[in-house]
């Protein structure tokens, strides 16, 4: 069985338009995570490193909301231009990028800035 270095979990639920905790869906997370994965088959990593849709991630009002095992790092707000960072600072390079973690006490507990 293969063993991944990390892991992306890229929230792409979907809620009516209607639900008052809108969706990462509706945020372009799809996108998001097709950007991923084509970046880290592009970059010959994909075999240490997978991009997997997710159902909520209960981080709904920061959406679109990734996160990244095993560091258990949190992102919010996530956007197209972000990805190329994310994957050179954070999954290459193993330095988060502070400035899109999830500011919030129940999120990123152990980051060191
Ligand atoms: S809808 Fe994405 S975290 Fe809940």
């Amino acid at each position: 069985m293969k063993c991944f270095e990390k892991h992306i979990f890229i929230c792409e639920n979907k809620r009516p338009p209607e639900n008052p905790k809108g969706c990462c869906s509706d945020k372009g997370s799809s996108e998001i995570r097709e950007l991923f994965k084509k970046r880290l088959h592009e970059l010959g990593i994909k075999s240490k490193i997978r991009a997997n849709s997710s159902g909520c991630l209960d981080a709904c009002e920061f959406g679109p909301t990734i996160v990244v095992y095993p560091e258990q790092i949190w992102y919010g707000g996530v956007k197209l231009e972000n990805v190329e960072e994310i994957i050179q600072s954070h999954l290459i390079g193993n330095k988060p990028v502070q400035r899109l973690l999830i500011n919030h006490p129940n999120y990123n507990k152990d980051v060191k800035s």
